[in-house]
């Protein structure tokens, strides 16, 4: 066989699949691993993509997008986020976040760039930074900072290479949310420095600070930035809708020229089905998305009672998305060997942070998407296991002292 390419050793290995193949050999695992919803999208949404198939809706469409998808996109964009922004000429459908991410990439980024990635971050930023021949610049961020994004630690990382800085908020895997005084600091930044930033906004409907449930704030919205922002979003998590693979950009129009002309080679047009699908999520009504914020929010509530002042496992205050970091260094174990223990002898799967870059070892993160009463039991199983690991470690580490004679 001929050699495979190259460009494999450039990127990144997923740290996330190697636990997720490890927990499906457990059949009784309780799994605080997922990042995607219980729930599958509303009847009204399956609906809507069966009876435009049924109409023979099926061909390729426009490689933006079908015209009212893009609409209901815009006017979605506009009733949650008050932003506008042109069906016509600056919003973008695409299959998916994570590919959206990657078009985003290659529109503004060119060989030899750098990216500020503030890390823990989602993993296919950097392999997709790489593919496009640019060059992640990772900022930790801080515990102490409840893991927001911080102009602080981003300015010190800006050269005259940097083209452009990621920004995640409600993000994964801090849970963390960058309130609108912190983003427009960054914006300031982005301003001087003549910067792109790329807004990965697929959890802005569930932001906890938010005492009205509206969604959270978004860079586009600060002064200067909707002509430098590339906004990613995705129906994956807002509507329960992973598996149809469906999200939009916006964007100013340059840019959309650029990434729909990438699109057009890289996969033509978008699944008409979902598209369908979409229009019906974007343009109904937002009932499922609050209950399903609200559930995630009381099942936050009940992770942090648990931990509360727990002396071996610290909960890092989750404020959005449905996940939250856990600093368990007290036991003496990075995240991935604490994962691969837990996952053994509690059953229990969570994410090493190390999967997604941390900058601290002994991080993990529990997604709190799923049942409570689960959640309840798994995180109890967490607690214990990690009690009884530190109990022994201290008394290994007792019985190593000499005795003062
Ligand atoms: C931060 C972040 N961005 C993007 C995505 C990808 O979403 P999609 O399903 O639309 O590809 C995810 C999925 O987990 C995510 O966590």
């Amino acid at each position: 066989m001929p050699r495979p390419s190259s460009l494999y050793e450039q990127i990144p290995r997923s740290g996330i699949r190697t636990i997720f193949d490890a927990a499906a050999r457990i059949p009784d695992v309780i799994s605080l691993a997922v990042g995607e919803p219980a729930e599958t999208a509303d009847p009204h949404v399956v609906a809507a993509a069966n009876a435009a198939q049924a109409d023979g809706h099926t061909k390729y469409s426009n490689v933006l997008g079908l015209r009212e998808t893009r609409d209901a996109a815009s006017a979605y964009t506009a009733r949650v986020k008050e932003l506008r922004y042109s069906p016509e000429t600056e919003t973008q459908i695409v299959p998916g976040a994570t590919f959206g991410l990657y078009l985003a990439t290659l529109s503004v980024v060119n060989p030899g760039d750098e990216v500020i990635v503030p890390t823990p971050a989602f993993p296919s930023y950097d392999a997709q930074i790489a593919l496009a021949g640019g060059r992640s610049v990772h900022v930790p961020l801080r515990p102490e900072n409840g893991m927001r994004l911080s102009a602080h630690d981003i300015t010190r990382a800006i050269t005259p290479r940097t083209r452009a800085i990621l920004i995640n908020t409600p993000g994964n895997p801090s849970g963390a949310v960058t309130n609108r005084a912190q983003l427009a600091q960054i914006a300031e930044l982005c301003v001087r420095h003549d910067l792109w930033a790329i807004s990965d906004e697929v959890y802005h409907a569930f932001d906890y600070t938010s005492p009205d449930g509206s969604a959270a704030p978004s860079i586009a919205a600060a002064p200067g930035m909707r002509e430098r922002t590339v906004v990613v979003e995705s129906l994956s998590k807002t509507f329960a809708m992973t598996g149809w693979r469906i999200g939009y950009l916006h964007a100013p129009a340059p840019v959309i020229e650029h990434s729909a002309a990438m699109a057009e080679l890289l996969h033509s047009s978008v699944n008409s089905g979902a598209q369908y699908a979409a229009t019906a999520a974007l343009s109904g009504p937002l009932t499922s998305v609050r209950r399903r914020a609200a559930t995630y929010r009381a099942n936050r509530d009940i992770l942090a009672r648990i931990l509360q002042n727990h002396p071996t496992v610290h909960m890092i205050p989750s404020e959005g998305a449905f996940y939250a970091l856990l600093d368990i260094h007290r036991t003496g174990m990075t995240g991935t060997e604490f994962a691969h223990r837990l996952l053994e002898q509690e059953h229990v799967a969570v994410v090493p942070g190390e999967a997604f870059g941390a900058a601290h070892p002994g991080l993990v993160r529990v997604s709190y998407v799923g049942d409570s009463g689960d959640l309840c039991t798994a995180v109890n199983r967490i607690v214990e296991f990690a009690d009884i690991v530190t109990r022994d470690r201290s008394q290994v580490e007792n019985a190593r002292i000499p005795l003062a004679v």
